[in-house]
């Protein structure tokens, strides 16, 4: 590598402690689409290897599908490969507002906006509604997005246990307390991932809806794990439990939707807002005319094929029950993400290592991302995967889950 002593400075100690601590990260390359099997570059040896893979955030496994991939390719023909401006600027072209339309519908909420990921969308969302002296009450588990959401607000966080409405609610009592003691007018907002990413468990919406709105705070929830997933027909959380919505409904169109880009739904008013007030939407170029159309072609597709998220929940529920039969104590997972909790760090990644021998991609999560002692298998299922791939995966998983001394490969 180069040489340049003052890059040095800022990068060794770092570099060095993540691979002294196992936290160091490399990345896998694939050679074909995302699909429900996939060629993955094997690093070691340079070939190539097919893969189930059970481990993609495209759970309905719409990235490949031959009319969706169509309809892109003739909005690129149409709209150019870029936007050229910001969306405030010039860049707002027929197909972003077609699609916070689109979005806005199916969520059944007033107003839409559209961020170019769901990291901006939680980062811009949370900053431009929170400010100094406000507070914002977090899920332990929350997602990376909304804690640096909540950093960036400079509003006091109060983080509580997860999913836990008594902890939630002994922290807004405090806060209110605090706010009292000080003579400032209480502002909060309670916010939430939908489905929590490394367990796969969901938010207790009717519960946070009675919590929040008891004590005068906003609610804001995070569907990327839920949109397209959650729900009969994939509209969320307010569609499985029958209840009412979050004031502040984030999600993504990266996961499911198998396009691009973040959003926001509510009211009007709130929308609005954003629009004027969320940096991540304002200072930046708005994203390719053509990726917005993807995403709302995808959105469409999801909502003309309800029977698509039914089998998606077929398949976890299939998945759940053969790890069952193996002798793997695993519950249904309500969502698409089903983890193995392996414990022990190293063995969980030589249980993922195997896998990959044989064909399975399931990555290994470990600590910091999860508790030490709670290293883990983190699977997530496409409504493509076969009952025979499925069956296979559990079968192995559970062979190896029993072997006690894996051998890593050199
Ligand atoms: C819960 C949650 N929120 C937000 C994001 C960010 O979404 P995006 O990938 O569109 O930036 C992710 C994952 O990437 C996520 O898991």
């Amino acid at each position: 590598m180069k040489m340049n002593p003052v890059i040095d400075k800022f990068t060794d100690a770092a570099l060095s402690e993540m691979r002294q601590n196992h936290t160091y990260r490399t990345m896998r390359l694939m050679e074909s689409p995302e699909a429900s099997r996939v060629l993955l570059r094997d690093t070691k040896d340079g070939t190539s290897r097919e893969q189930i893979l059970l481990a993609s955030n495209s759970y309905l496994d719409l990235a490949n599908i031959p009319e969706l991939k169509q309809a892109m390719a003739n909005a690129v023909l149409e709209w150019g490969t870029g936007s050229g401006g910001a969306r405030l600027t010039t860049g707002n072209k027929i197909p972003h507002v077609e699609l916070e339309t689109e979005i806005a519908r199916f969520k059944g909420e007033e107003a839409a906006i559209t961020f170019n990921t769901g990291y901006m969308a939680n980062v811009g969302t949370i900053s431009a509604l929170c400010g100094k002296g406000d507070y914002v009450f977090s899920d332990e588990l929350n997602h990376a997005s909304i804690i640096d959401g909540i950093r960036l607000s400079r509003s006091k966080c109060l983080v509580y246990k997860h999913n836990d409405m008594a902890d939630l609610e002994r922290a807004i009592l405090e806060a209110k307390d605090a706010a009292g003691k000080s003579g400032a007018e209480f502002r909060g907002m309670v916010v939430t991932d939908a489905v929590f990413s490394m367990d796969g468990d969901l938010a207790d919406l009717p519960e946070l809806l009675r919590v929040a709105h008891g004590h005068d705070c906003l609610l804001m929830i995070d569907e990327a794990h839920a949109t397209g997933v959650i729900g009969k027909t994939g509209r969320g959380l307010a569609e499985h439990y029958g209840c009412g919505h979050a004031d502040v409904t984030v999600g993504t169109l990266s996961k499911a939707v198998a396009a691009e880009g973040g959003f926001v739904a509510g009211s009007a008013k709130l929308i609005d807002f954003l629009r004027n007030k969320a940096r991540s939407f304002i200072f930046t170029t708005a994203k390719a005319p053509a990726v917005a159309a993807a995403a709302l072609n995808n959105l469409k597709f999801i909502d003309d094929h309800p029977e698509r998220v039914q089998q998606l929940r077929g398949n976890v529920d299939f998945f759940c029950e053969s790890l069952r039969c193996e002798g793997l104590d695993v519950a249904t997972s309500p969502s698409a993400i089903v983890p193995i909790v392996i414990g022990d760090e190293a063995k969980a990644m030589q249980v993922s290592e195997a896998l990959q021998e044989r064909g399975i991609l399931i990555p290994a999560i470990r600590y910091p991302t999860v508790a030490k002692g709670q290293a883990r298998l983190r699977a997530s299922l496409m409504a493509t995967h076969t009952k025979e791939e499925l069956l296979f995966a559990a079968h192995t998983l559970a062979e190896l889950c029993n072997t006690p001394n894996l051998v890593p490969r050199t």
